[in-house]
């Protein structure tokens, strides 16, 4: 990061601040607010973080209004058409491209570290078996903390690696396994012989009576849709992993919080609503009546899918999945699947309508996610928790790059405080 000059402020009652300017290799230059209070008594002020960057990294860049996502400088559209998502997760984590000899031992690594604790499983049966996939997960995640803890220094690199090694390669499981709980048929064992995205299926659908081939168009699919997922810069999720483990806490309690965080329908929980939504619609000639309620700022309704903090064009994954969509509904005879005709429908007539581009609404990663998960045979409550499952490599990898970020320090923000100024204590018997 370089320094290239400064901003000068001056304000009411003699306020005065310099405060240096640093660029990175793209995007915005940031001005370093650090020395802004010594300076002028005064915080900034932005709800949401809509304008602060919180970090310097080189892991992700998004240019919202190009609508270009990099992973690691490599335009998500490559990866998604000419890499798969371990190869992918090497480069989240390392910064480069595996070569062959590092590509056969990552994914060997990840492989044999795909079994969980065998007392893990009965965490699950403290739930109910309705219990929603990401509550499970929250927990199950959570709870390896107490599995990894006394032998787990976070300030120790290889204590690191393992950490991220075990979470890439056990989240399919807990997730698979929270499916299978939800069923009530018996957990499926990771299998070495398999892929990543193929192991996964496997242990959703496979049960011991029968032997069980995974369909490999699927397979691809879903490791095309594990890669887009993986990371997206400083969202709330990774925002969360990554003020929780700014205080030394446990990698596994950080995930687990980013799980949750990314719960919410604002956020990775959007897919599922997707759906939901497309459900709700039923047929094109309702969308006109879902886009007013849209529109209608006393209606608390919302397109989901559509929309962005930082796109301000097409999502380039939401472009990927939407071709995704056409080749496999195609692929399982479902040309005609009448969610995806009416999710092109709601897109086509959304991007003409004023409301939508004055704002510059776009479809984003969860518009399309979903109608290609539930063709696959994938439940609703399933979606966010296998957002989860690709999300766990970005995740575990911005937590290793702030441990190794001499500048970061436990996250505490300010506030602009608005309560009552001091006063004295009002006895019972003299308050109204
Ligand atoms: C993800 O941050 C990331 O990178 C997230 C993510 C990732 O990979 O980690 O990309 C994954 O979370 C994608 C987003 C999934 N969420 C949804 O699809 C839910 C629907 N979208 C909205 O809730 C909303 O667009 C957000 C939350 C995504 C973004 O909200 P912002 O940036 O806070 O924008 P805003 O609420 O200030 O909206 C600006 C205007 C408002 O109207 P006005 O007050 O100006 O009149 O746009 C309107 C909003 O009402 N608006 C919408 C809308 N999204 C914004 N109106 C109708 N439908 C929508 N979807």
């Amino acid at each position: 990061m370089s320094e290239t000059n400064s901003v000068r402020l001056t304000g009411p009652g003699g306020i005065e601040a310099e405060l240096p300017i640093h660029e990175g290799t793209l995007g915005p230059r940031v001005m370093d607010v650090r020395r802004l209070y010594a300076q002028t008594g005064m915080f900034t002020y932005d709800p949401g973080f809509t304008a602060t960057a919180s970090c310097r990294s080189s892991i992700t860049y998004i240019d919202g209004d190009a609508g270009i996502l990099l992973y690691r400088g490599y335009r998500i559209e490559e990866l998604a058409e000419k890499s798969d998502f371990l190869e992918t997760a090497y480069l989240i984590l390392y910064g480069d491209l595996p070569n062959g000899a590092q590509r056969l031992k990552f994914i060997h690594d990840i492989t044999y570290h795909t079994m969980l604790h065998e007392q893990v499983q009965f965490l699950f049966r403290g739930f109910r078996r309705d219990a929603h996939p990401m509550a499970l997960m929250i927990a199950v995640v959570g709870a390896l903390s107490a599995f990894y803890y006394e032998d787990l220094d976070v300030e120790d690199p290889h204590h690191r690696m393992v950490a991220t090694y075990r979470m890439i390669a056990k989240m399919p499981t807990i997730a698979a396994w929270a499916y299978k709980y939800s069923i009530g048929q018996p957990f499926v064992y990771p299998r070495n012989d398999l892929g990543y995205a193929e192991n996964f299926i496997h242990m959703m659908f496979a049960t011991p009576c029968e032997e069980y081939r995974v369909d490999p168009v699927l397979a691809k699919a879903l490791d095309r849709i594990f890669i887009l997922h993986a990371d997206h810069e400083q969202n709330a999720s990774t925002s969360t992993v990554r003020l929780v483990g700014s205080t030394g806490a446990s990698p596994y309690a950080a995930i687990a919080a980013g799980i949750a965080s990314l719960w919410g329908p604002a956020h990775g929980g959007a897919n599922e609503a997707v759906v939901l939504m497309l459900d709700e619609i039923g047929t094109v000639d309702r969308i006109p009546e879902f886009l007013a309620r849209a529109k209608d700022r006393n209606d608390p309704f919302r397109l989901m899918g559509f929309g962005h903090r930082v796109y301000k064009n097409y999502d380039p994954r939401a472009a990927v999945l939407k071709q995704s969509a056409d080749e496999v509904l195609a692929t399982l005879g479902q040309k005609n699947n009448p969610k995806l005709q009416i999710a092109k429908e709601l897109e086509k007539i959304a991007l003409e309508d004023e409301y939508f581009r004055e704002r510059k609404l776009f479809p984003n990663v969860d518009f399309y996610s979903g109608i290609i998960l539930e063709a696959m045979g994938i439940p609703t409550k399933m979606f966010t928790a296998i957002f989860a499952l690709a999300r766990t490599v970005g995740w575990i990898a911005q937590w290793n790059e702030m441990m190794l970020d001499p500048e970061q320090k436990i996250g505490r923000p300010r506030q602009l405080y608005v309560g009552p100024k001091e006063r004295p204590f009002v006895p019972l018997e003299q308050r109204p």
